[in-house]
């Protein structure tokens, strides 16, 4: 895939699922302005991409307000001439379950994921429609938010509001020729050691030395940084110009199309529906086959 000639900024990408985008960005030949609020990190990822032949530079900043967000956009226009792919990794956790999680917990991850999603896209919207020559905004989202997921009321939140913003901004950001997706990665990183379900598998992995079990590359979609980051290359590339509006789940040996929300089954009823008339269709009417809900636990094959 050949992106010579193209800028990316990719937030969040000192380390993790970012840096393997910021790399692989890079590799095919885009100049990306590295983003953290890490600088050491920042330092770090630049080192290796120009290391690596690539071009690269760093900007510090806490995605979430305006400020940040222009500040990412001028670094690319300055820096390298133009804006053209922006990629919405940059993410924290705090999971709590909802009767103990705080003003603050749910604010935090709201304002990087869903606010900084925000103010980036925007910033690089108004850029890239003055530039004329299209673009691609690329939103990281997660399963959480697609299916919900046990004590991550903030991060589901955000994370479906990710989706929502994507189809909307496709719609909006059509003319101008940018498209816009999310993505649905899975991926072994220090935010997935946080989830109990995948840290002994993780552990295990990496103290023996050896790859991700074969079920859980292809069940459970879970593998590398550098699995995700294939997506991340083509969705920035001129082959993917006409993909736009969608939610594309990868992961390990995993590649998936998300079904978008639609009505499943429907009921009609003249002049309305009463509290009792729903209640004697329901069970089987609209309500006979329930949709599932939450991530399932991942389960190895039997032995
Ligand atoms: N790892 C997975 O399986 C997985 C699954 C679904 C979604 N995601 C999403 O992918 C993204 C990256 O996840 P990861 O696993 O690489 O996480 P990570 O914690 O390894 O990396 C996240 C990076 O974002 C940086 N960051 C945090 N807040 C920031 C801010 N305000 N501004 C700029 N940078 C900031 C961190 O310093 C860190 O370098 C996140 O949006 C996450 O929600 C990851």
């Amino acid at each position: 895939m050949d992106l010579q000639g193209k800028v990316a900024v990719v937030t969040g990408s000192g380390r993790g699922l970012g840096l393997a985008y910021a790399r692989a960005l890079a590799a095919a030949g885009a100049a990306v302005v590295v983003n953290d609020v890490d600088r050491a990190a920042v330092d770090a990822a630049v080192a290796t991409i120009t290391a690596a032949g690539g071009r690269a530079t760093g900007a510090v900043a806490a995605v979430g307000d305006s400020a940040a967000a222009q500040l990412l956009v001028d670094t690319a226009v300055t820096e390298f001439g133009s804006l053209d792919v922006l990629v919405t990794n940059a993410g924290i956790l705090r999971d709590r379950v909802l009767w103990k999680m705080t003003d603050e917990d749910f604010d935090d991850v709201v304002r990087v994921h869903l606010r900084g999603t925000f103010t980036c896209a925007r910033a690089a919207a108004v850029r890239m429609r003055e530039q004329g020559t299209g673009g691609r905004l690329v939103l990281i989202s997660s399963p959480a938010g697609q299916r919900g997921n046990f004590g991550q009321t903030n991060y589901a939140a955000a994370k479906a509001g990710v989706v929502a913003m994507a189809r909307t901004w496709a719609m909006e950001l059509s003319r101008a020729g940018i498209t816009v997706n999310a993505v649905v990665p899975v991926a072994a990183t220090e935010m997935t050691r946080t989830i109990p379900a995948f840290a002994p598998v993780i552990e295990e992995a990496e103290r023996t030395g050896s790859p991700l079990p074969d079920w859980l590359r292809k069940q459970e979609g879970l593998g590398t940084v550098e699995d995700v980051a294939a997506l991340i290359t083509f969705l920035a590339s001129d082959a993917a110009k006409d993909v736009t509006g969608q939610a594309i789940g990868i992961g390990g040996d995993r590649l998936a199309l998300w079904a978008h929300p639609q009505e499943k089954a429907v009921a009609l009823a003249d002049g309305g529906w009463s509290a009792e008339t729903i209640a004697a269709q329901w069970q089987d009417g609209v309500g006979a086959e329930p949709e599932s809900y939450g991530i399932p636990a991942p389960k190895a094959p039997e032995a």
